[in-house]
C-alpha cells in the first residue's frame, strides 16, 4: 500500500542551529524557513536525492510538537511520512485492520498542500506515521 518514503521529520529546539547542521556539516540544500500557522510549525525543508528531512519547530502556542520537545528537549525524530495513491481507500483499509487514525479520521492538507493522515504511533512500531496523498 505504502509508496516512496515522503518525508522524515525531526522537531528541533533551535531551528536556526539545526538547518546549519544539515546545511554545513552535512552539505544538503537546505531551505529558508516556512510559516505554517494553520500546523503551528516553522518547517525547513532538506532537500535530499530521494527524499526530504523537515526540520520542525514550534509556532503559537498550542503547536503539536511543543510537548514532544518538552519530552525530548534536543530534539528528535518527530514522523515519517509515506506516500499513498488513495489516503481515502489507504485510510479505510488500515481502520479495516484495526489502526487508529488519529483525529476526526478525516485527510487534511498538510504542509505540502497534499491530503495527510496521521496514524497511532502505538499501531506502527512506536512511530507517528503520516500518510500523504500524491
Ligand atoms: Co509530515
Amino acid at each position: 500500500m505504502i509508496g516512496k518514503l515522503n518525508h522524515v521529520a525531526i522537531a528541533v529546539p533551535d531551528l536556526e542551529k539545526a538547518a546549519k547542521t544539515y546545511r554545513e556539516t552535512l552539505g544538503a540544500k537546505v531551505s529558508e524557513p516556512h510559516a505554517i500557522p494553520t500546523h503551528g510549525v516553522t518547517v525547513v525543508f532538506v532537500e535530499l536525492p530521494n527524499t526530504k528531512v523537515e526540520l520542525l519547530h514550534p509556532l503559537g502556542a498550542n503547536s503539536p510538537i511543543a510537548k514532544f520537545l518538552e519530552k525530548n528537549p534536543d530534539g528528535g525524530m518527530h514522523h515519517m511520512c509515506f506516500e499513498v495513491e488513495d489516503i481515502i481507500a489507504a485510510r479505510d483499509q488500515l481502520k479495516a485492520t484495526g489502526a487508529r487514525v488519529l483525529g476526526d479520521g478525516e485527510p487534511k492538507i498538510g504542509a505540502h498542500g497534499k491530503p495527510v493522515l496521521f496514524l497511532h504511533p502505538k499501531d506502527f512500531v512506536g512511530t507517528l506515521t503520516e500518510i500523504e496523498q500524491v
